[in-house]
């Protein structure tokens, strides 16, 4: 079982943070070890060459999600990240947030990721999340994480 777990995001008011706060907790819990870089926080970009999950709260210009407000606002370093060197070829998946409030909109932009990168969604969650998204979200990530480690010895 891999060890190590690399994780991309964005976090603007705090609560993907708060989220992978807890998800570190929980693997730590199991021997894994959690590196997280918020984008945010370190906006000078590197090539990178490890496996990573990526988190992507949702920032949109208004509209509902069905006939306009597609725009991302906010966390478009976080796409310029993922283009720069093709460092998204190293990502095996994305988890949106946001707020379910916004319906349509929710968890919008990291489907719009997802496309654009052609990586899986693979869950998403609201706002700083539940217990049960934690470790939810653990298992799906770990599943994923060898999806991807068992495709590139192919
Ligand atoms: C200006 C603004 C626009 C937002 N737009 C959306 C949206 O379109 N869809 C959605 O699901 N959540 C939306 N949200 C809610 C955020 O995605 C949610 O609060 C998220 O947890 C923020 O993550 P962060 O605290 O890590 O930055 C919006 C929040 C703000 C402040």
């Amino acid at each position: 079982m891999n060890k190590q777990i690399n994780i991309i995001y964005i976090s603007l008011s705090g609560n993907t943070k708060a989220f992978i706060g807890k998800l570190m907790q929980y693997f730590a819990a199991q021997g894994v070890t959690v590196n997280a870089l918020n984008v945010k926080e370190f906006p000078e970009f590197t090539k990178l060459k490890k496996p990573f999950v990526t988190f992507l709260p949702t920032f949109l210009k208004g509209g509902n999600g069905v006939d306009n407000g597609y725009t991302e606002i906010l966390t478009t370093i976080l796409g310029d990240y993922l283009a720069y060197e093709n460092n998204y070829r190293h990502c095996y998946g994305i988890i949106g947030s946001g707020n379910r409030n916004f319906n349509k909109q929710f968890a919008l932009t990291a489907k719009q990721y997802a496309s654009r990168f052609g990586f899986p969604m693979i869950a998403e969650f609201e706002l700083r999340g539940t217990k049960n998204d934690v470790s939810r979200i653990a298992q799906k990530i770990t599943a994923q994480q060898e999806i991807f480690e068992k495709q590139k010895q192919e």
